[in-house]
């Protein structure tokens, strides 16, 4: 139940109204937040997307006061009247509109509303529930600033792109299937029964078409979709900003994404970004960080503890067995974690065991001077003391060491790694953003990945990527060394974006396929029309695609990315608002041809 606006005008947000309007007649729309009854007075505040504004319904006027009664929670008002003071000890510090009122003439409730699951202030709300209700979720003002934001990001990324002469181009979702490593979500097609179109899983292939078709500089705000497990940092549909540009190399990529990552945060959140970010060798960011996307807010670096005389001469079986077998001996400084109790230690070995790690030795080393260590009846005290300081370690500090493959050693620590790092790093309050931003280019990544159980090679980024052309010699007699011309963009730990510099030749490609396991046919089969697109002149081209979604939870320190999506999907990748995906019924299903054969 409600009545109709006719004959009021809303002529202000709530959250706009300032002590400047004191004396005026406003009109203000939208939910109340809060009423409360204070004999003979309503105090009622008004909630729209700017804010909050306290409308004042006084027991002079009958009918309106009759009304005001009636009104519950999250109803929507109109509400008109005069703007006024309020008396000093009614001040509000702690809301924006809290030195004013609105003395309410005329009240109109527009719209009723049942006792909703919760309210923009209720804490602690469950995800599934905030979810199955995101249009009562969104009413808040912390997930509606968040939102907000967004579309600032967009309006910010297009201003720059355009002035740097990039022209924004809509790509098919309906098309066919381009590999990026995920599974493919399909549709099928009525007119072709049998038929699949595949949903993008990124416009890769139309952009550096458009590249041959000569557009030179292309962007676009793209929404892609990948049938892959959901992660906090994954979902199955997200949105890139996919660019694309010709007779560009990495500085060219490099500086164009440094110049719109600075435009970005200065408008968007008014924090000044170095200039240019520093760059780091896939190489190393695995030895000093084990990890390809390094969290460089916290130090914490790996230390490769392998030709240490006391380590390569050590009896103790764990470490004598890796370096026999062509692993490593590493580990990291905890700095100042000397205290960290024992069962958080333990939490730390199962965190090294989750990246397949045996386990984890530690030395402790404690303030009053004393050192506790798994693995002191291996060492003597010299020994201990090469270890000590190979790690760099004082007083108040724990290393902790992992023997295993290189891999296995680099990924358990530099998980560690991470978790210590973590706490170490200022809690947000609710609603607040960060504001530590480390930025970095991680480069020089390995063109393919060998997969031992279907011993084949994968394409470590995607199959269009460019190898390192000191490198293409090697990409049939020893694939696994070629290094390719991609980079990652990493923010506080983050793969943000993705590219390369891609292959333009017909031939190269064709061996990249090859490389792939893909034979002539397959290939032909699969990217015919991009094979023969190749070869009626293709301009030397590459580009980059920052996960906008990505890019707003590291900007908004959101620890989900379905915190920064209006209407997100959960883990098993359904939506808990609508249900989808639901069973669809049999007409639909025989028009298109198919038939369900497993069903849950
Ligand atoms: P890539 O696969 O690295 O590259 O993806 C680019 C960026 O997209 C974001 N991203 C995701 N965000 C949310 N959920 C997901 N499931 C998800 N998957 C990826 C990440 C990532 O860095 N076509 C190439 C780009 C190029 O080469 O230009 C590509 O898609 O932020
Ligand atoms: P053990 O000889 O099995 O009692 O192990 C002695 C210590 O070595 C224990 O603290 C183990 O946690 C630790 N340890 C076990 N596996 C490893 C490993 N792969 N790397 C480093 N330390 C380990």
């Amino acid at each position: 139940m409600g009545e109709s606006m006719k004959g009021l005008k809303r002529s202000h947000y709530c959250g706009a109204l300032t002590a400047a309007d004191i004396g005026s007649t406003v009109t203000v729309m939208g939910w109340v937040n809060k009423k409360r009854d204070m004999s003979g007075l309503y105090f009622i505040v008004l909630r729209d997307r700017s804010g909050l504004i306290q409308t004042v319904v006084s027991e002079k006027t009958s009918a309106l006061y009759a009304m005001a009664k009636e009104i519950r929670g999250e109803y929507v008002v109109a509400a008109k009247g005069e703007v006024i003071a309020r008396t000093p000890q009614n001040v509000n510090p702690e809301m924006p509109t809290g030195e004013i009122e609105i003395d309410v003439q005329e009240l109109r409730i527009l719209s009723e509303a049942d006792v909703p699951p919760f309210t923009p202030a209720d804490e602690g709300v469950a995800l599934d529930t905030r979810l199955k209700y995101r249009y009562l979720d969104l009413r808040r003002p912390d997930v509606h600033k968040i939102i907000a934001l967004r579309h600032h990001v967009a309006q910010s990324i297009r201003r720059y792109l355009t002035e740097e002469g990039f022209i924004e181009i809509e790509t098919p979702y309906l098309t066919n299937s381009s590999p990026e490593g995920a599974r493919d979500y399909l549709v099928p097609s009525r007119l072709h029964a049998g038929g699949f179109y595949a949903l993008p899983q990124s416009p890769q292939q139309f952009k550096q078409l458009l590249m041959v078709a000569g557009v030179d500089k292309y962007f676009q705000i793209a929404r892609c979709f990948r049938d892959e497990d959901l992660r906090a940092d994954r979902q199955p549909e997200f949105t890139q900003l996919d660019i694309e540009c010709s007779f560009a190399d990495e500085e060219d990529i490099y500086a164009m994404t440094e110049g719109l990552m600075g435009r970005v945060f200065r408008e968007t959140l008014n924090i000044t970004i170095p200039a240019k970010f520093d760059r780091l060798s896939w190489h190393d960011a695995m030895e000093r960080f084990g990890t390809d996307k390094p969290d460089l807010r916290f130090a914490m670096e790996l230390v490769n503890l392998s030709d240490l005389p006391a380590v390569k001469n050590s009896d103790f079986q764990v470490f004598a067995a890796a370096l026999e077998n062509g692993g490593s001996v590493r580990a990291i400084n905890a700095t100042g974690f000397a205290n960290l109790p024992r069962k958080q230690i333990d939490a730390l070995v199962e965190i090294a065991r989750a990246e397949n790690a045996k386990g984890l030795a530690w030395i402790n080393l404690m303030e009053d001077g004393t050192i506790k260590s798994t693995i002191s009846k291996f060492f003597d005290e010299a020994q201990t003391a090469e270890i000590i300081a190979a790690a760099n370690a004082k007083a108040g500090d724990l290393i902790l060491i992992c023997a295993d493959t290189h891999a296995i050693a680099r990924t358990a620590l530099g998980a560690v790694r991470l978790s210590l790092g973590k706490r170490t790093l200022p809690e947000l309050k609710a609603g607040e953003f960060p504001k530590d931003f480390k930025f970095l280019w991680v480069t020089n990544f390995p063109l393919l990945e060998y997969a031992p159980e279907e011993n084949r090679y994968y394409a470590a980024h995607h199959p269009f990527t460019s190898p390192m052309e000191e490198d293409e010699h090697l990409l049939e007699s020893d694939p696994a060394v070629v290094r390719a011309r991609q980079y990652d963009l990493v923010i506080n730990g983050f793969e943000a974006a993705g590219g390369s510099i891609r292959i333009h030749r017909r031939e190269l490609q064709e061996r990249m396929f090859k490389a792939l396991g893909f034979t002539p046919e397959r290939a032909k089969a699969g990217f015919g029309h991009f094979l023969e697109a190749l070869q009626y002149g293709t301009p030397p081209h590459g580009g980059i695609a920052p996960g906008l979604d990505r890019l707003i939870m590291i900007m908004t320190g959101a620890t989900s990315l379905r915190e920064v999506i209006a209407f997100p999907k959960v883990k098993d990748g359904s939506c808990p608002m609508t249900d989808a995906p639901t069973v669809v019924d049999a007409a639909q299903l025989a028009e298109l041809g198919i038939t369900v054969v497993g069903k849950e």
